[in-house]
């Protein structure tokens, strides 16, 4: 798919924060790129709120150009309160909706993982959150988000049995490589088009997964459940907008939603971006936590091929979060950019010493 070891890489800072955590994601990959031999370039353009300012539109023809290019799109944030009053095409977030549309990345994979040393940051009590490893899988091109018809005080939850089956196909695979079990998350017990949902999951799981244990939660009740027992669960599947509401909560887990990366998958070109929004309370002043964005930049080396390299990212933003280097959401006193330029030492520091035991 990627045939040169050139890999071009659209970045979209967007707005609030989204420039801030994007510049170090950027430059940690830059650093991977050099130690691990591989070649990035990257072509940067306006999206979101900063591009309605300048274009008149949110998701302009350059930008999606460059987006249908590109061998990955690195994503910020986008929105903010000065964009607030505006409405349909115009606001910022349908811009995000109208890309992951274009780009037809329906499966938005979002790891939560709560090492032990970041335990003690969660609200939650250490000893239950310690050692959650789960990914939601969330349908990310349909649902009630782009549901028709659609207009002032009306929405539209639908989904075919075919999106259905393909976001339950990602999901049974991913679990296959983790503890292969699956929770799917609906509200099967009063709304029609969840009633679909569990019956094509059902469906799918026993012609194709059935090594994979599957269940199904309401999602009042799995929203308990994430905060109650957060190890009790492996790959959750569900629809677009409970994803995004669960995966919010999630956050509390390891205590920031500043820790959350994503990877937007299954079309040509994927969309990495952190979990999180455009922060307008903390941005531009340079503490916001860019691990969720690094991350996601470690997520898009996974899908380029580049595992080696992504896989330092994970070890050394390990590393400095342990050495208790943190930006105040957790707690600490660095900054933003200190934080990069610990992730990028830390990396570039283990790529060396891996050269070198190699030499001897
Ligand atoms: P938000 O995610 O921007 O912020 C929620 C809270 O988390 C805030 O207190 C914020 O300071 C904190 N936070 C978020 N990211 C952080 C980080 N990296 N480091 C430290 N703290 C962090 O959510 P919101 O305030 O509801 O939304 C603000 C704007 O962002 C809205 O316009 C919304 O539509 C937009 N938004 C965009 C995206 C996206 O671009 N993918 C995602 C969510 C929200
Ligand atoms: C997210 C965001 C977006 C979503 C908004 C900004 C459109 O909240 O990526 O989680 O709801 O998908
Ligand atoms: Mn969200």
């Amino acid at each position: 798919m990627h045939s040169t070891n050139v890999h071009h890489i659209v970045v979209l800072p967007g707005d609030g924060i989204g420039p801030e955590v994007t510049a170090e994601a950027v430059r940690v990959l830059k650093a991977s790129a050099r130690s691990f031999g591989f070649g990035l370039s990257f072509e940067t353009h306006d999206f979101g709120g900063i591009a309605l300012d300048r274009f008149g539109d949110p998701f302009p023809e350059s930008t999606q150009d460059a987006c249908l290019r590109a061998d990955a799109v690195l994503l910020g944030a986008i929105g903010g309160h000065r964009w607030d009053h505006e409405k349909g095409v115009r606001r910022p977030e349908r811009g995000l909706l109208t890309l992951r549309k274009s780009l037809g990345v329906f499966a938005n994979l979002r790891p939560v993982t709560v090492p032990y040393q970041l335990a003690t940051r969660s609200p939650l009590r250490v000893e239950r959150v310690a050692g959650t490893d789960l990914l939601i899988v969330r349908e990310l091109t349909g649902g009630i988000y782009f549901g028709i018809p659609r207009g002032t005080g009306f929405n539209t939850m639908c989904y075919t049995e075919a999106e259905i089956a393909c976001i339950a196909s990602v999901a049974f695979r991913w679990a296959r490589k983790r503890s292969k079990r699956v929770t799917s998350v609906d509200k099967a017990n009063v709304l029609e088009v969840s009633q679909l949902w569990r019956e094509v999951v059902t469906t799918v799981h026993r012609d194709s997964y059935a090594d994979v244990t599957l269940d199904h939660l309401y999602v009042d009740n799995a929203a308990m459940q994430m905060i109650l027992k957060p190890r009790q669960f492996d790959v959750i599947l569900t629809a677009n907008l409970f994803g995004d509401i669960l995966s919010d909560l999630a956050a509390t887990l390891p205590g920031s939603l500043g820790m959350l990366p994503s990877a937007s998958l299954g079309g040509r070109t994927g969309v990495f971006e952190p979990v999180h929004g455009s922060a307008p309370d903390i941005a531009g002043d340079g503490i916001a936590n860019p691990l969720g964005a690094i991350l996601s930049g470690a997520m898009l080396l996974d899908d380029l091929g580049e595992d080696a390299a992504a896989n330092a990212i994970r070890h050394s933003v390990s590393d400095v979060i342990t050495a208790g280097l943190r930006t105040p959401d957790l707690g600490g006193t660095s900054s933003t950019q200190e934080i990069g330029a610990h992730v990028e030492r830390g990396l570039v520091a283990s790529a060396d010493a891996r050269l070198i035991g190699h030499d001897t």
